[in-house]
Formats: structure tokens, sequence, C-alpha cells
């Protein structure tokens, strides 16, 4: 058995392996993970495994990925860039990713931004560069896998990492107050949880923060574009200003484009730079997308983004109030992340499987994305879904109530 195969071996029995590698093969034809789309067509018609589906598991939010402006942008800057600029940026960029930090920030009302690859690479990078020795970094106990991970390596260089209680002011007091002595603490959130559609109390914990000598950072991924004015996220509408906010933001989700950013002060922008390994060490997003990114911004900051937002809003209506009018236990609706609360894996599993049958792509979501026995069926909507195919996903849960029980009250579910 050469090293190789004996690491293959070790991994095959670690427990997490072991849990999913049971439910792959006891639930192999219910499990609909790793799904390959053959197409995608009008309302959000997607072929997967050969049948068509309404698919409501996009993150594109507003449907911009099937816009023509956005599209266009796309194809004029691989005219005029080609596919990728092939340096890191720091030593150069391309004149589009300046202007697409201008246009962002502009959007925003914010001094700068910076944009990484991705939301996770923002998070990889700039975590543990924030941070020394002297400091902590203290954690929503359900925040985002990548904060976790940024928090890990700030650990290993020397960083204290704890923990508060989700979304709980009175919680992240304590802790910040039984710390000991800290140099700067970094308070790490999202602004909204990506399983629940749960938005935090934003404005109570950057008091606790500013009472308590602490920075919040704000992963917004889910709401950039969605939710707030504008569309710019959770934070400005609750807290009325970023003076003690980093905020990070997704360019791959409700912007259908690619990438994350973070958005500071012009001297923060300059520090990350040379603080987030990820941005030195690694490469850029790819020129053409960040042309398509400059395309978003001008529709966000028009007044058509009122139009697209209307529809958006429209089609979550539909779903929550129809949801709920059956009894289910309906999670979010303030988002367009509405998540249905199942409970038991293989029944999750099983309503999924069946809502597929029946011509719909909803997630079902088990352990260790949610808690154990805290299974979840997630809905996306999007503004580019017509109405009809909304009412009859709402239709098809009504079938669905037959063969699946739905808890209808006091199951513990989390982000
Ligand atoms: C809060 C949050 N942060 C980060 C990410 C990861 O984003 P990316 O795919 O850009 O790395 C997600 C993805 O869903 C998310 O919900």
């Amino acid at each position: 058995m050469t090293p190789l195969n004996k690491l293959t071996t070790t991994l095959k029995q670690t427990g997490l392996i072991k849990f999913l590698s049971h439910f792959a093969e006891q639930f192999s034809d219910i499990m609909l993970k790793d799904l390959s789309m053959g197409s995608i067509g009008e309302d959000r018609k997607v072929d997967f495994l050969g049948k068509t589906v309404t698919n409501f598991g996009s993150d594109s939010f507003l449907g911009l990925d099937q816009d023509e402006r956005v599209k266009d942008a796309l194809r004029k800057g691989i005219e005029r860039w080609g596919s990728h600029n092939g340096a890191s940026r720091a030593f150069s960029s391309v004149e589009t990713n300046v202007l697409a930090e201008e246009k962002l920030a502009e959007w925003l009302g914010i001094e700068a931004v910076l944009i990484y690859p991705s939301v996770t690479l923002a998070n990889v990078g700039a975590i543990p560069g924030l941070v020394g020795k002297q400091d902590i970094i203290v954690l929503d106990q359900h925040c985002h896998n990548s904060i976790q991970e940024g928090a890990k390596i700030a650990k290993a260089n020397g960083s204290q990492v704890l923990f508060f209680e989700h979304c709980d002011p009175s919680s992240l007091a304590k802790v910040l107050q039984s710390a000991g002595k800290y140099r700067h603490a970094l308070v790490a959130i999202d602004g909204i949880y990506s399983m629940s559609g749960v938005i935090p109390p934003l404005k109570e914990l950057n008091k606790v923060c500013m009472d308590n000598n602490a920075i919040l950072y704000v992963d917004d991924a889910h709401a950039t574009g969605v939710v707030g004015t504008k569309g710019r996220g959770t934070v400005l509408d609750a807290v009325g200003n970023y003076e003690n906010i980093l905020l990070v933001g997704s360019l791959s989700k409700g912007f259908s484009c690619l990438g994350g950013f973070i958005g500071c002060t012009q001297e923060m922008k300059s520090l990350l730079k040379w603080k987030s390994n990820t941005f030195i060490f690694g490469g850029p997003v790819g020129p053409p997308y960040l042309d398509a990114i400059c395309t978003v911004c001008d529709i966000l900051s028009s007044g058509e983004y009122e139009l697209i937002i209307g529809r958006l809003k429209r089609n979550l209506n539909i779903l929550v109030q129809g949801l709920r009018s059956q009894g289910l236990q309906v999670l979010g609706g303030a988002t367009p992340i509405v998540s249905v609360v199942v409970g038991d894996e293989e029944q999750t599993l099983k309503a999924g499987h069946i809502l597929f049958q029946k011509g719909f792509y909803v997630q079902s979501v088990i352990f260790p994305a949610v808690p154990y026995h805290g299974g979840v069926l997630r809905i996306q909507v999007n503004a580019n879904h017509r109405p009809d195919s909304v009412k009859d996903l709402v239709n098809a849960f009504q079938e669905l109530q037959k063969e699946i029980e739905f808890p209808t009250a006091g199951l513990k579910n989390a982000a």
C-alpha cells in the first residue's frame, strides 16, 4: 500500500465521510447531489439528468445572469482583454478593475472597495491579515465557513478566537468583557445567514462592538444587490454608517458575475493589499467579469433597480405567504433565501426528490451544513422566475405534505 493509498483509507474512516457515504449509499436514488446541468432556459428552466425542472437553487437573485447587457459586457470584455490578465494584482491590474472598485464604492456609499476573486478568498486573506498576537477574533457561532477558516489561520498565527451565541448582542458583550486584555477585537458575522435567511441585529451588535473597543466585520454576501436601499446590503440601513465596519460583499450571487470585495476606507484598502495573502499570492477576477461588474453597478444605480427588486419581492411574497398558509415552518422570508424545515435527513432528501419529480429543483440541505436532524429544503427565489412557476411550487408543497410529514413547530434550526 502506498502512503497515498493509506491516506485515502484514513480519510474514508473519518466521521464526516462515513456519515455522508452512508447517505450516498443508502439513498443514492434520492440524494440529488453533484448534479450536472445540461442547459439553461427562460423562467430558470434547467436540464438536470435529462429532466427539465424549474431551478429554485440559484443565487442569481436578480436574474442578471440572463441579462443581455451583462452578457454583452462579458463578450466585449473578452474582445478587449482576452480571457485573463495572467498576473497577481500585487503587480498590476487592468483598468476595469480600478473602475469596478470605484463604481462599487460609489454605489455602496463607502470610501473604497477592494475586489478579491471570491468572498472565501477575501475572508481567508483579510481576517488573518488584520489581527496579530495581542488581538482577538470573536465569531458568531454560525458564521460562514470561510470566516471560520480565516480565523483558524489567525489562530495559528497567535490570535485568540472566541465564539458568541448566534445573533445575540448580550452574549457578544459577555464574551468581549470576559476575554481579558486585548489590543484589537474583530467581531465577524454574516449579514444574512445563508441556510436560514436570518438577518442579525446589526445596530445592537455594532453598539456592543463600539462599547468594547471592537471592530465589526460583516460578510454580507447574500445581501449584496438584493437587500436594503439600492441593494447595498444589510449594513448601511441598519447602522447608518460604515465608521466601525468592514463590509464584505459578493459579486457572484445577486451580481451574477464573479468575485468578492471588502468595502472600507481608502487607507485600509491600501493596507489590505499588503496584508491579504490571497490577494498577493493569487490571481485576480478575469477582466471580462470586471466589465460585467461595472454594467451591474450601472443597473443597480439606475431607476431600473426598483423594477427588478419589485419582481423579486413579488415572487418572494407569493412563496412565503403560500408556504406559511399551509402551516409549514418557514425560515427567512425577508430575503430571497427561504428554508422549509423538514428535520430528519432521509425525509429531507426524499422531499427534495419528490419535488424534483414534480418539476422543481430546490436544495435538500442536511448535516453538516445544518445541525443534525435539522434538515431543510432551501428555496432561492429569483426576479426572473415567472410568478406562475412560484405558485406551482407552492401547490407542489401542498401535494408533498401527503407524502412527507413536516414539523410545524419546536425544531431547533440554525444558520
Ligand atoms: C456568507 C457567505 N460568505 C462566503 C460565501 C462564499 O462565497 P464565494 O463563493 O464567493 O467564495 C458564501 C457562499 O454562499 C456565503 O454565504
